[in-house]
């Protein structure tokens, strides 16, 4: 298991607002490269194959409406411990739980509508690479 490496996705809302420069740059300035990356508008297929696991929640529904509402950003960063550094750049789901200085805290405007999603553990960064850009010739670099 490639421990180096997660996928984030800069979501709608942080393409809508052209905040995608900003917190881009915020990732590269904690270290982590990027490996990968694409602009894509998500089919509701696409959006509800990737977020399954949440498919009994109430705001299942809402999240594939936000998730296919606009471009999305999927890309593969790499850093060593590279889920938990990125989950800890981002700051809680809900930004009002983010710690100060995190992605989430200085750019999200609610728990549904919070910039950027982080894989939550090495297995499914794995999965959720594969996802994105595993089958279609976009294959993350070698930047090492
Ligand atoms: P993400 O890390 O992309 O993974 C699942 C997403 O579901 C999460 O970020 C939130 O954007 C969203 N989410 C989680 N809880 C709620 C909620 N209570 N209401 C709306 N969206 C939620």
């Amino acid at each position: 298991m490639n421990t180096n490496r997660t996928l984030a996705i800069l979501k709608p809302d942080c393409v809508r607002r052209a905040l995608s420069g900003s917190v881009l740059q915020q990732i590269e300035n904690a270290g982590f490269k990027v490996c990968a990356l694409h602009m894509v508008q998500l089919s509701r297929e696409r959006a509800e194959g990737f977020y399954a696991v949440h498919r009994e929640r109430p705001f299942f529904n809402d999240l594939i409406d936000f998730m296919t509402s606009g471009p999305c950003i999927p890309m593969v960063l790499e850093k060593p411990n590279a889920v938990e550094a990125f989950r800890t750049l981002i700051g809680a789901t809900d930004p009002q739980d983010a710690d100060e200085g995190t992605i989430r805290k200085r750019f999200a405007s609610s728990k549904a509508e919070n910039i950027v999603h982080g894989s939550d553990s090495p297995e499914n960064a794995h999965i959720e690479i594969a996802y994105f850009f595993g089958d279609h010739g976009s294959i993350p670099v070698d930047i090492s």
